[in-house]
């Protein structure tokens, strides 16, 4: 089969796999107020999209994703205009960030294909998607921290609705759909593969995405600026397994001890 999308594949040193002992339930607990406040934002974003689809999982799941692509986007953005600007490097941290944002762009892509949105839900996801990446930008620009912060609840509150709507295909409530093609493709999954296994794959990306940006956020509460931990020793791993344990070590290790040597 020809399809028409390549270029959305994952970076070549890139090999997703759905880890089933990963931890999903991990939660970072604020610390301050500001962490308090991110929690608070993330929870009253939520409110609405729980409001307006309730049972429509599908639907929810394309609107959720319409607000997790802006945050890697911006932050990329941001870093590299900084680096422009001041002539030095990121740590790896725009790719990074830049990564995120087309996973996520993916994961939309995927629920788009599975949803059939009506032209009201895509003048939503329009509305939505305009007001969120104005506003993020802003936070990012004033705090950085904030907004990896306020990035890494929202994850944890995606990962949460990933798990229901995993535990609610196994309880029959949701017809367990063949795989779109584009999702085959980009997570490399069996020709046979369902939706579960899409829903599964797209858990773990979230998990990855919340270790990032948490991890970031700490870097900022330390002190410390992104480029001085570098990202690649957190994005050039081979499975999603290894790469949470690497970054499970990374958030454990003082930060003076890490390596500051990246070049990217
Ligand atoms: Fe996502």
């Amino acid at each position: 089969m020809v399809l028409t999308w390549r270029a959305f594949q994952p970076s070549e040193n890139r090999i997703i796999e759905a880890e089933a002992s990963i931890d999903v339930n991990k939660h970072r607990n604020p610390e301050n107020f500001s962490d308090q406040f991110a929690r608070l934002a993330v929870m009253a974003l939520r409110s609405p999209t729980d409001l307006l689809f309730r049972q429509r999982y599908i639907c929810r799941a394309a609107m959720l994703e319409t607000i997790s692509g802006v945050p890697g986007m911006v932050g990329g953005m941001v870093l590299h205009c900084k680096s422009l600007r001041r002539v030095e490097h990121s740590g790896g941290w725009i790719k990074a960030l830049m990564e995120e944002a087309e996973n996520e762009r993916m994961h939309l892509m995927t629920f788009m294909e599975l949803s059939k949105p009506s032209w009201q839900e895509r003048a939503l996801v329009f509305t939505a998607q305009g007001m969120f990446m104005n506003a993020y930008f802003l936070l990012y620009v004033v705090s950085p921290r904030f907004a990896h912060r306020m990035a890494g609840y929202i994850r944890e509150e995606t990962i949460q609705s990933y798990t229901q709507l995993i535990n609610d295909i196994d309880d029959g409530k949701v017809p367990n759909a063949s795989a779109p093609d584009l999702a085959i493709d980009y997570w490399r999954l069996p020709i046979d593969a369902t939706l579960r296994d899409v829903v599964m794959v797209i858990r773990a990306d979230e998990i990855h995405h919340r270790e990032i940006n948490h991890f970031a956020a700490d870097v900022y509460m330390q002190g410390h600026t992104l480029k001085e931990a570098p990202a690649d020793m957190v994005t050039m791993t081979t499975s999603f397994g290894e790469l949470l344990s690497n970054h499970s070590v990374l958030i454990s290790v003082p930060f003076t001890a890490r390596s500051h040597a990246s070049t990217t």
